[in-house]
């Protein structure tokens, strides 16, 4: 009787510290650092001890990894962090090279966003041998014991996709146009883009022309699968579910050469300058507002925390193949003509005159206060009060 209370108390406390550390990632344990020959250990960094981060990125050819960047040196800038970013340009074997280089330098942790989500599992072991944590970047690090998963929730945004192409074709032909297919985002993308689309599909409502993916994430392939479909079909095409801008502004292109822009539906994703002024002038039907500051902020911020052998609160998680890696999922937001104000421009993402540069002035929404950014109306709140001040001033010294 003792015994079986015993273990139901030690059972209770086994659960309640399961419980307690659910959500939390631990930081990957000291490991050997064999840079220069010799074998070192990794320590955590104190306190006081500056950590130094090294950030892998596959890309800056789209608009939102430029921001990557920008925001992920900001945030290290301002914690006082030291960073050393790399860029492979899509090429698996220079971003393995650069992220073994950064080990070399005695980077504590890694930000990884893969070109190859199966072929970064190479960088995971190779930093894990040292005792350096890796954070996988926007795009998933399959079968791998990548340490902690930052980035939006993929699955959603293809559902928001998927949701909004049903919502305003709701009958006809449909063409998907997936992302590259060695990136885990691509496949995501289409399980959340086919769990809107199915039942459409099976109703009879729906029919999918052609569900391909576009190597590399090209506008080139994008319009080439989408002049197939048009060809195929006799240019008889209802919507695009094209997954990035990129890919959609491939799509646009060939419409275009049909003069169906504007007339068939297209998604993206990115809400990059180019693509929110095509869905001010119609061309593009929606994108999806994924704002980078945060992510990049967390995923510094984590990168630190790691470093110093700190938990990091990490509320959700995914399955990588291997195991299910802690993550921090951040939300986007789908945009169309009708919130494009309320949503990019209004958070100062794209300047307005950027936005409605190819729309006519006396066609274009008003601009209201509430839609200047965020900081444009705090300096303008300080101008105004400045110029009431000095003229008070001006006043007493005239009496
Ligand atoms: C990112 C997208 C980007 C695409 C192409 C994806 O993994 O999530 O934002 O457009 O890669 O670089």
């Amino acid at each position: 009787m003792l015994s079986s209370k015993k273990s139901v108390l030690g059972l209770c406390v086994a659960v309640a510290a399961a419980v307690a550390l659910a959500g939390c990632v631990q930081p990957t344990q000291e490991g050997t650092n064999t840079a220069g020959g010799v074998a070192t250990k990794r320590k955590p960094k104190g306190p006081g001890e500056q950590v130094f981060i090294g950030f892998s990125m596959d890309t800056l050819k789209e608009e939102r990894w430029q921001r990557d960047k920008l925001h992920v040196e900001e945030r290290a800038r301002e914690l006082g962090a030291k960073l050393d970013v790399q860029v492979a340009n899509g090429d698996d074997a220079v971003q393995t090279k650069q992220a073994e280089n950064m080990l070399t330098k005695q980077v504590d942790v890694l930000i990884v966003a893969p070109h190859n989500g199966e072929i970064a599992a190479s960088i995971v072991e190779a930093a894990h041998r040292q005792g350096v944590p890796v954070i996988s970047y926007d795009r998933l690090i399959r079968n791998s014991d990548v340490d902690l998963y930052v980035s939006h929730q993929v699955v959603k945004m293809g559902e928001m996709q998927g949701e909004y192409a049903v919502k305003h074709a709701p009958k006809g032909n449909y063409v998907l146009i997936g992302g590259s297919p060695t990136d885990n985002n691509a496949m995501l993308l289409r399980e959340g883009q086919m769990k809107a689309i199915k039942p459409a599909v099976d109703r009879g409502d729906v029919k999918i022309i052609s569900e391909q993916f576009a190597k590399e994430w090209k506008a080139e392939e994008a319009l080439r699968i989408t002049e197939d479909a048009l060809t195929k079909t006799g240019n008889n095409i209802q919507a695009v579910v094209a997954s990035n801008d990129g890919t959609a502004g491939g799509a646009i292109s060939a419409l275009e050469a049909v003069k169906l822009d504007g007339k068939v539906l297209v998604t993206g994703q990115d809400a990059q300058l180019d693509a929110v002024q095509k869905v001010a002038t119609g061309k593009l039907t929606m994108t999806i507002y994924k704002p980078i500051k945060p992510l990049a902020d967390s995923a510094v911020d984590a990168a630190i925390k790691l470093a110093r052998g700190e938990k990091v609160e990490a509320k959700d998680k995914i399955n990588n193949g291997k195991l299910d890696v802690p993550a921090i999922l951040h939300e986007p937001q789908a945009v169309d003509k009708n919130n494009l104000m309320t949503t990019v421009v209004k958070d100062g993402y794209h300047k307005y005159e950027d936005v409605y540069k190819d729309v006519p002035p006396d066609q274009r929404p008003k601009q209201t206060v509430s839609s200047e950014p965020r900081a444009s109306r705090t300096r303008s709140v300080v101008a105004a009060f400045c110029v009431l001040l000095f003229g008070a001033v001006l006043m007493r010294r005239k009496r």
